[in-house]
């Protein structure tokens, strides 16, 4: 069984999938042990405590010095015994502070297929340019921005009609998908990282 930290900053849709694969059964052997938010008024957090999950609040508005308040993040964390970190819209930039406690062990969702449109509003940056296919990505984080070890990725078209709504929509029913399926991976210990490279070992 792995403990799982869940960052949000907002909607928490990705944190709610998770959460309901978990109680049917589909995603095994994964525990969330926390929902961590830089957001006090992200609606995720209502989610976590119908469940009953345990939240940790640290309001990063106004908090310029990035090391101390990802301190203060380790610091809060350390009694939760977390053997990894799911950022599901995470807003905020994490640096090598954090990164390094759990080196290996902090992974990211994605609304585009990396290393295309890394950063915010990938679907608008996907609609922009043009592209007839995007998805999302799965990824083990690393210091950079979306540049991590790529675990699993999906797919979806773009249509000539598409909106950056719709778009998102038919992305974010994918990511809904594609995390839980790293999640189990990961819990399984299916998951090999070399250099780059993320092996999914056999069963
Ligand atoms: C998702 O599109 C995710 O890929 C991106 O931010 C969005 C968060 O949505 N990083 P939600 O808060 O999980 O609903």
């Amino acid at each position: 069984m792995i403990n799982t930290a869940v960052f949000i900053s907002g909607r928490g849709s990705n944190f709610l999938a998770l959460l309901k694969n978990i109680e049917k059964g589909v995603l095994k052997n994964c525990h969330i042990a926390v929902v961590f938010s830089n957001n006090p008024n992200a609606k995720g957090l209502e989610y976590a405590e119908k469940a009953g999950i345990k939240t940790i609040v640290i309001p990063s508005k106004n908090r310029s010095d990035r090391i101390e308040y990802d301190r203060e993040i380790i610091n809060a964390l350390a009694e939760y015994n977390i053997d990894l970190i799911c950022l599901a819209g995470y807003m905020r930039i994490i640096t090598e502070e954090l990164v390094e406690a759990y080196k290996n062990r902090i992974i990211n969702i994605h609304p585009a297929l990396l290393p295309a449109f890394p950063g915010l509003h990938a679907q608008k940056q996907a609609l922009d340019y043009g592209v007839k296919v995007t998805g999302c990505t799965v990824h083990f984080v690393d210091g950079g921005m979306d540049t991590g070890p790529v675990i699993l990725q999906k797919t979806v078209p773009v249509y000539d009609n598409d909106t950056e709504d719709t778009l998102s929509a038919r992305i974010l029913e994918q990511e809904h998908i594609a995390y839980s399926e790293a999640l189990s991976l990961y819990a399984a210990g299916r998951l090999k990282v070399s250099g780059r490279k993320v092996e999914v070992l056999d069963k």
